[in-house]
């Protein structure tokens, strides 16, 4: 095909040989199928920040370390330059993240750089070579959405324990190959230590991939696997080969509730027959006196 205006300096370098194809257009971003050598991967182009949309958003942001001080200085500037750096920081967060959960185990595209505002990462796919399906266009059997659901939770527990929660997590980001499926698509990627958002968008990321496993196999939908994960994080007890049951003891702060309401009921009770007393209405002739 026509090279892209975008992918031409990378061709012009030798990063890439040869622009195959072009993936679907997602709202962020341009996939392209491109040949490196023998192998063939993805390049992801991200679209203007005035064309992109809800990601960027500070909710994500919040907590992200800037490593590089001087473009943390120019960034808290807010003048051009620093929203040209602010600009660099948001597209090299999916990169940075790519790298931190291929080194932590996690099932992602391996990362090959990031240049000029490509990412070049593996291209996954089927057996055959071609590109793999995305969660939403497959159909599973029953034990195929447990075992995929089982293996997404282990990703998002591993991710977790690197410090990061996806933050878009649905069956559109998560792609299915060979061995099952593979997480995609992190510029939004949420700092889980330093965002208050961070349990909402775990919660969130999670019981997406439950309503969608749960389509298959719908035992899933009694699961608690983001509180469960989420309060073992909390507590300094979550590690990456941590096994979870996705039973999370919700009930019990109903029984704590019911208790606490017997116990007002009981003082309301004891307070009205004591203002009875002082009122002097008690006409209940055994009723001590005080
Ligand atoms: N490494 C990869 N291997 C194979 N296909 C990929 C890869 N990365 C992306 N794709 C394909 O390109 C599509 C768009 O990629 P991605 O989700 O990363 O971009 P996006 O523009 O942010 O998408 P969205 O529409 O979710 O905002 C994916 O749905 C997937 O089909
Ligand atoms: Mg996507």
């Amino acid at each position: 095909m026509k090279t892209p205006k975008r992918l031409q300096p990378l061709l012009d370098d030798g990063l890439i040989d040869e622009v195959l194809t072009q993936l679907m257009s997602g709202k962020e971003a341009q996939v392209y199928v491109v040949r490196c050598g023998e192998e063939v991967r993805c390049a992801k182009v991200f679209k203007e920040a005035k064309q992109r949309s809800f990601k960027q958003a500070v909710q994500y942001q919040e907590g992200r370390k800037e490593r590089n001080s001087r473009r943390a200085r120019a960034m808290a500037k807010k003048t051009r330059y620093g929203q040209k750096e602010q600009e660099q920081a948001w597209l090299s967060a999916e990169v940075d993240a790519l790298y931190r959960l291929a080194a932590a185990d996690v099932r992602v595209p391996k990362p090959y750089g990031f240049v000029d505002g490509v990412l070049l990462m593996e291209m996954i796919t089927e057996a055959d070579g071609h590109v793999a399906p995305r969660l939403d266009d497959v159909t599973l059997t029953h034990e195929q959405a447990l075992a995929y659901h089982a293996k997404v939770i282990e990703d998002v527990v591993k991710m977790l324990c690197a410090g990061l929660i996806h933050g878009d997590l649905s069956e559109f980001n998560v792609l299915v190959d060979a061995d099952g499926p593979v997480i995609i698509d992190l510029p939004q990627a949420v700092d889980a230590a330093g965002n208050n958002s961070a349990e909402a968008m775990l919660e969130r990321d999670v019981n997406n991939m439950r309503a969608y496993f749960g389509r298959f196999a719908p035992e899933l939908l009694d699961t608690h696997y983001a509180k469960e994960m989420w309060a073992l994080y909390e507590s300094g007890e979550l590690h990456p080969d941590r096994q979870l049951t996705g039973y999370f003891e919700l009930d019990s702060h109903i029984a704590d509730v019911d208790e606490l309401m017997e116990v007002i009921d009981d003082a309301k009770e004891e307070e009205a027959e004591r203002q009875a007393r002082i009122r002097g209405d008690d006409d209940d002739p055994d009723a001590p006196s005080y």
